[in-house]
């Protein structure tokens, strides 16, 4: 039976910042970003966007395809979770009004989260192929204001379908996983944004995939030359080039620099603009090879490299399926990415600042234009709204 991503689509915020700008204000030289670490642009979220509101923008243009009381669990993947007991996708439910009979549950472990996901619904649509599970992974990325992560920023959310017969990619039963007791990166509940050994993560991260490949082909007996693109967790795109290299190295492949860049490229265009979305990354990766690929790739074969700090890793794969371009939200993806604001360094503290402001009572001024908004918090309960549908 084959079980994977039925349909599949991704919100941002709808603001960002140039890291020409960024670099400006700093006093720095921008090609250590567009260069140096591979981004251009971070999405910035107004207060009045949170994970649910993200997710909601990500989960209901797949929600208007289908049949939505069919969806019979939703796994909520995220790091950047809005209550320590409520679980996310619960406000997210309410706000798509799906069915009652519906579990709903929050993964947590850093980037990881998302990977996690996906393979515990693709193992319960195989115990009952009726099932259809909503998988959302949906981050902003927040460190502090002059440490070096505040140039890896930004913000997302995607959601998947997973179902027997799925109409985009198969994933593959088998996958290499590893974990690792480290303090690369983590964030105290007391904080709202994380702390990071930048350089020490960057080690962690390639060194996990290393361990990951080896139990990856232990487990599945697939090689390199069995995979035909390679996504990437990316925090940072530079991160993706050098993962791939690590990986080129360590098996001993030669491959022409136009081999390698068609490769990895693809899945990075999208990154290179919205920055880091932590557990949404890795399938803002994938989104970006479908939507950017050129080619046909039905039958191919595509590996997902997941990597959560702290740290979790995994290296599964899928086979893309027959007809899978007829279902892809490329047009609405590059709608909203192009309809973004730029932001002053001036206009991105002010949103930042506000939302540090975590009190009892708050009503948030509409800044977030899309579908779904937080209005405020009363009582220290969140209440959304739904804004006219998008344009
Ligand atoms: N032109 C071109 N390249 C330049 C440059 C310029 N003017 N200035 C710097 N660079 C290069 C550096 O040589 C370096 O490249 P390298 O990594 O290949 O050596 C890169 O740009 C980054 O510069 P660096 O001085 O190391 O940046 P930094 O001290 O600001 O740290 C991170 C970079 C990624 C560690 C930091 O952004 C971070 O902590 N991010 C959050 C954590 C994270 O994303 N971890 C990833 C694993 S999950």
């Amino acid at each position: 039976m084959k079980i994977g991503i039925d349909l599949l689509h991704f919100a941002t915020a709808d603001y960002y910042l140039g890291l020409d700008t960024f670099a400006t204000e700093k006093h720095l030289d921008v090609d250590k970003f567009y260069i140096g670490i591979g981004q251009e642009k971070m999405s910035i979220s107004p207060p009045d966007e949170d994970v649910v509101t993200l997710a909601a923008k990500a989960a209901a243009p797949i929600l208007d395809q289908i049949d939505a009381n069919e969806i019979s669990a939703i796994l909520f993947a995220t790091e950047t979770g809005v209550d320590q007991s409520k679980s996310a996708g619960v406000f997210l439910h309410g706000l798509l009004n799906l069915s009652k009979h519906c579990r709903v549950i929050e993964f947590k472990h850093a980037c990881y989260a998302g990977a996690a996901a996906l393979q515990m619904a693709t193992t319960m649509v195989r115990a009952n192929p009726k099932e259809k599970v909503l998988v959302i992974a949906a981050d902003i990325a927040k460190y502090d204001i002059d440490s070096s992560g505040e140039a890896t920023q930004g913000c997302g959310a995607v959601a998947m379908l997973v179902t027997a017969s799925p109409r985009i990619i198969m994933i593959e039963p088998g996958s290499g996983y590893f974990t690792d007791d480290v303090m690369d990166f983590w964030r105290p509940n007391q904080r709202t944004t994380a702390l990071v050994d930048g350089k020490y993560s960057t080690k962690v991260y390639l060194s996990s995939l290393k361990q990951t490949w080896d139990h990856f082909t232990e487990q599945t007996g697939r090689t390199f030359e069995d995979i035909d693109y390679f996504c990437y967790h990316i925090p940072f795109t530079k991160m993706a080039e050098k993962a791939h290299q690590t990986l080129v190295r360590k098996v001993g492949a030669t491959l022409t620099p136009a081999e390698f860049e068609a490769q990895t490229v693809p899945s990075q265009f999208y990154n290179r603009i919205v920055g880091n979305s932590y557990s949404a990354s890795l399938f803002m990766s994938f989104i970006s090879l479908l939507d950017h690929i050129e080619s046909n790739i039905e039958n191919k074969r595509i590996s997902f490299f997941s990597y959560g700090s702290g740290c979790v890793a995994e290296f599964f794969t899928g086979i893309m399926q027959p007809g899978y371009q007829s279902v892809l939200m490329t047009a609405e993806h590059k709608q909203k990415i192009a309809q973004r604001t730029a932001l002053t360094y001036a206009q991105y503290l002010e949103f930042y600042y506000q939302a540090e402001q975590l009190e009892e009572n708050i009503v948030y001024e509409p800044k977030n234009r899309g579908a779904y908004r937080l209005a405020g918090i009363e009582n220290y309960k969140r209440y959304y709204q739904k804004n006219k549908p998008e344009s």
